[in-house]
């Protein structure tokens, strides 16, 4: 039976749960497998941590050196998450000729050009799934269930944290700083939850996941980026109310304009599938120009969801010699030829807080004639005394002009305030 000896870099959340996966299943590996899995040696500065898990004295490694050197290690699984140290590391263990398997979304999304580059070099394996959407398969899809498609669009809720903030806030008319606080006390989000919350994970994983989709690097300057956390309660109540529901969407599109990848807060149909995708979950969904729409949805975080990514990253490397690497031109900057959107389109919902006099519709509506932006609904949502909440939904427009639009009508002297702005995708 084919032996395979791994070291893990990292023994946290996801690390426990690799190790987990790991010893307990090794058995049923292999018999199902036919591989002998084990885990050889842990690099953890918390030694505590280690033995807690299970961990023997003996399989802790002292530095990173001790790591690479060890010929029974076969492959490195780093799971420390950060750039540095884990890019130094992951760099050494594939210049030892060590393949890896990494979660590391950040990592990868800025360096994964270095990174792939000397593992050709070394003709060694380099494995992702975890770095995107957890325990959901979305790589291994996007690379061996995909070839025979053209994909034109690709759209995630990929961030659990802000899926479950946005969740609150819509069941419960909770507002932005309460939910947070409660997805911190659960341990979705972190003491400072600015990658979630301000879309910097979802552009991560998204600029990896498009790349994947559309055959070109797409770095992450290339992404367009908004979080959540502007985002009125009343907003997510009214788009309710007028049959939306609030995401915070990863967006990949590709058409004869070029690619448009894009991450912000995104009003969706009530019956659109992702629409239902609540809490901490995830999900994905593609179009290809053969086979039409498929949609993958799990659990885009945790221990065992992200070991199982982990380790079914493991058990492909151990059993296909030949190791793959992205098609396209995968360098620092990506292509120079890829041609990508720079003005998007989009619909918009536009919440204004305006006087309530005669004339102040007409003027509002003039400047998104003006603009080139026709009006699909208006709304009067509430007044009080002499003022009066409106919401304007469009039709698709180009994102300047609308841009522009709104710098007109915030001027306007019967305008008090443009209190929501919020993008439809439908
Ligand atoms: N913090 C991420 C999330 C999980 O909330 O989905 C790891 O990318």
């Amino acid at each position: 039976m084919k032996k395979v000896g791994v070291a893990i870099l990292g023994l946290g959340v996801v690390g426990g749960g690799v190790y987990e996966i790991l010893t307990e299943k090794r058995e049923y590996f292999k018999k199902t497998q036919g591989l002998d899995i084990t885990v050889e040696t842990v690099l953890e500065k918390n030694v505590e941590r280690a033995l807690s898990r299970g961990v023997s004295k003996a399989t802790i490694a002292a530095n990173i050196e001790e790591v690479v050197s060890n010929p029974n290690v076969d492959i490195v699984i780093e799971v420390m998450g950060g750039t540095e140290p884990a890019k130094s590391f992951v760099l050494k263990a594939l210049m030892s000729g060590k393949s890896v398997v990494t979660s590391n979304k950040e990592l990868f999304a800025k360096h994964w050009s270095e990174l792939e580059e000397e593992a050709k070099k070394m003709n060694v394996a380099l494995m992702f799934e975890a770095s995107c959407v957890g325990g959901v398969p979305i790589i291994r899809v996007l690379q061996d269930g995909m070839q025979a498609n053209r994909i034109k669009s690709i759209k995630g809720i990929i961030n659990g944290t802000t899926n479950y903030i946005l969740t609150k806030m819509a069941e419960n008319g909770a507002d932005y700083d309460t939910a947070l606080k409660e997805a911190q006390k659960l341990g979705y989000a972190e003491f400072d939850p600015t990658a979630d919350v301000e879309g910097f994970d979802a552009t991560y994983k998204i600029s990896i996941l498009s790349s994947l989709a559309f055959n070109s690097k797409v770095c992450i300057e290339n992404v367009y980026r908004e979080g959540i956390s502007g985002i009125d309660k009343d907003d997510i109540a009214y788009g309710k109310s007028m049959g939306y529901t609030l995401k915070l969407l990863g967006i990949g599109k590709q058409s004869e304009e070029g690619i448009d990848v894009r991450v912000h807060p995104t009003f969706i149909k009530n019956e659109d599938p992702l629409a239902s995708v609540s809490d901490s979950f995830n999900a994905v969904h593609l179009v290809g120009d053969s086979v039409g729409e498929i949609m993958l949805y799990g659990r885009g975080a945790g221990s065992l969801p992200t070991g199982s990514a982990i380790v079914s990253d493991v058990i492909f490397a151990a059993k296909h010699s030949e190791n793959y690497y992205t098609p396209f031109k995968n360098n620092v900057k990506g292509n120079k030829a890829t041609k990508f959107v720079s003005d998007f389109v989009s619909k918009y919902y536009v919440r204004m807080l305006v006087k309530d006099d005669a004339g102040v519709l007409a003027k509002i509506s003039g400047q998104f004639a003006k603009g080139d932006i026709s009006i699909k609904e208006v709304k009067q949502m509430s007044s009080e005394e002499n003022l009066a909440e409106i919401v304007v939904i469009t039709h698709p427009a180009l994102e300047s002009a609308m841009q522009k639009t709104i710098e007109k009508i915030v001027s306007l002297k019967e305008v008090v305030a443009v209190k929501g702005f919020i993008r439809i995708e439908e």
